[in-house]
């Protein structure tokens, strides 16, 4: 095992990653997206973090998907886990890389994240279980792009106006990268160039296997998913590797926070052949068409393209990376690529019955339920709120939660604590009565999915719906449209972790709540110097 390292200084640089020129875009070391951290489990991780955001923003970098078993206060979220980082300030995050998988990192302030500041993460097992079933990786990440600033966007979710639809995403970009048309752009006075205009190309050789690692960074959006001509076996879904022979399918529905990792062979063509790897915005995200009540009227483009090209030349890597990088080429219109078809023609995959390689079964039996109500509605001061429950979780102040936890001083109710003992077993029912769905993603666990299904108004009937223990475990759930769903995890990580809807202007409204696990033993959880410093630039004591 070995410390790898890697220094972070965030700032805001201009660029046109879609064609189209904007000043905010939120850089790590003036590069978007950031840098993919590459590591094995047992490797200690070591990112120093430079805040020289120029206006003055505070920062804080969560890494998607790890539980932080003993290193709680390295999780990320401002004022849950950790005080934000001031301008100026230095953190440095340190713990030890203990799961295998995919994963991703981004800021956990405000919606910073949409403005770019992410990057992906994997983290490769000893001995990875899958790997004599490929040669090669690849990395593929979507994300829904934003020409106004996240300050416009969440001003404009907020507000009375919008009636709950988030902002309008401008472009969606395929590894950082995606068109906007130029024609277009004059409507909002801004720069743009069809030759900045990029997609992602993948060489493959044929014959070869290789595992495709997928992830959604979006703020708001889901995605179909497809490579024409190519069937996508799954491995692995949100880091849980999976059992072997999953049935292979040709499209994957991802929301925002999730990822997965599936074999591909290249066995569809010859050298020469290019096959489109697509991303499309799924419908439900096209309720709020531009026009109708989006203030920056738009033609949003709401399909992403990457080609696979098979070619017989040995694709570039890093030094010291696994992955196969991709080339980035302007959109040549002469060309034709091999498309798939339609699609509503196309086999999708059912998640639920995905089955984890460790066999862990399902806990049979729950301790504590915990019902939780999605719900938008007007403030006192007339701002559009989602939230659990009707009650919009409230950032604490002063001391981050954590922090309060381990002084001893009571959690505020408006955070929306649920104690939990260490050890219990906890059933959560979402029941999701809106038109859209909606991605909730816990920190610091995996949660088996038990059930789900549709529902007039969305919600969970103890003697109607039947709950399953069929085993299916993630991180991050999309909760269908008028759908509900239950989970259980088991609460044996003393902490506090935050559950909320991965629609970031859904979880900064106040679609959130927290989890207090093992109060009891809240003695025991270290307290890291780097903690105490970044909340004494606050004036800030834990
Ligand atoms: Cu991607 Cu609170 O998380
Ligand atoms: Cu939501």
């Amino acid at each position: 095992s070995k410390t790898v390292k890697h220094t972070f200084e965030v700032s805001y640089f201009s660029g046109l990653p879609d064609g189209v020129w904007v000043n905010n875009i939120l850089c790590i070391n003036g590069k978007f997206p950031g840098p993919t951290i590459e590591a094995e489990v047992g490797d200690v991780l070591e990112v120093t973090v430079i805040n020289k955001i120029q206006d003055g923003q505070n920062v804080t970098i969560h890494w998607h998907g790890l539980h932080q078993r003993g290193t709680q206060f390295q999780d990320g979220p401002s004022q849950i886990t950790q005080c934000p980082l001031k301008h100026g300030s230095t953190q440095v995050y340190t713990f030890p890389l203990l799961q295998p998988g995919t994963f991703w990192y981004h800021s956990h302030v405000n919606s910073q994240y949409t403005e770019g500041l992410w990057g992906s993460m994997i983290v490769r097992g000893t001995p990875e279980i899958w790997q004599e079933l490929y040669d090669e990786e690849l990395l593929i990440t979507l994300n829904d792009w934003y020409h106004s600033t996240a300050k416009e966007n969440e001003e404009w979710f907020m507000s009375a106006k919008s009636g709950g639809a988030p902002p309008f995403p401008s472009s969606v970009l395929m590894n950082g990268v995606g068109r906007y048309p130029c024609g277009y752009s004059i409507l909002q006075r801004r720069l743009c160039s069809p030759y900045s205009q990029k997609r992602p190309v993948f060489k493959v050789q044929p014959g070869k296997t290789y595992r495709l690692r997928l992830i959604n960074v979006s703020g708001w959006v889901a995605f179909n998913f497809t490579v024409s001509g190519h069937i996508l076996t799954p491995i692995e879904v949100d880091s849980v590797d999976l059992a072997a022979n999953q049935a292979p399918h040709h499209a994957v529905y991802i929301g925002a926070g999730q990822r997965y990792s599936f074999l591909l062979r290249a066995d569809a063509g010859v050298e020469g052949d290019e096959f489109l790897i697509r991303a499309n915005l799924r419908r439900e995200f096209l309720f709020t068409k531009p026009g109708n009540i989006n203030p920056y009227p738009e033609v949003v483009i709401d399909e992403v393209t990457g080609v696979l090209r098979y070619s017989d030349s040995k694709p570039a890597k890093v030094r010291g990376s696994l992955l196969l990088q991709p080339s980035f080429e302007t959109f040549d219109y002469s060309r034709t690529y091999i498309q798939a078809e339609t699609w509503s023609s196309l086999e999708f995959l059912p998640e639920m019955s995905l089955t984890p390689y460790d066999g862990v079964p399902t806990p049979s039996h729950y301790d504590t339920e915990v019902l939780l109500q999605i719900v938008f509605q007007n403030d006192d001061q007339g701002f559009r709120r989602g939230s659990f429950n009707g009650k919009p979780f409230q950032l604490t102040r002063e001391k981050p939660i954590l922090g309060k936890l381990v002084n001893g001083i009571p959690i505020p109710v408006d955070s929306m604590p649920v104690y939990t003992q260490y050890g219990s077993v906890v059933q959560v029912i979402i029941n999701n009565p809106e038109a859209g769905p909606h991605p909730i993603h816990l920190h610091g666990h995996y949660f088996w999915v038990v059930g789900r299904g549709q529902s007039g108004d969305g919600s969970y009937n103890e003697t109607l719906h039947q709950l399953s223990l069929s085993g299916y475990k993630r991180d991050t759930v999309l909760v269908k449209e008028k759908s509900w769903l239950a989970l259980r995890f088991l609460a044996d990580n003393p902490g506090v972790w935050l559950m909320h809807c991965h629609i970031d202007w859904h979880n900064l409204s106040g679609m959130a709540m927290v989890f207090v696990e093992a109060p009891e033993l809240a003695s025991t959880i270290k307290v890291p110097l780097e903690a105490k410093k970044v909340c004494a630039d606050h004036n800030v004591f834990i």
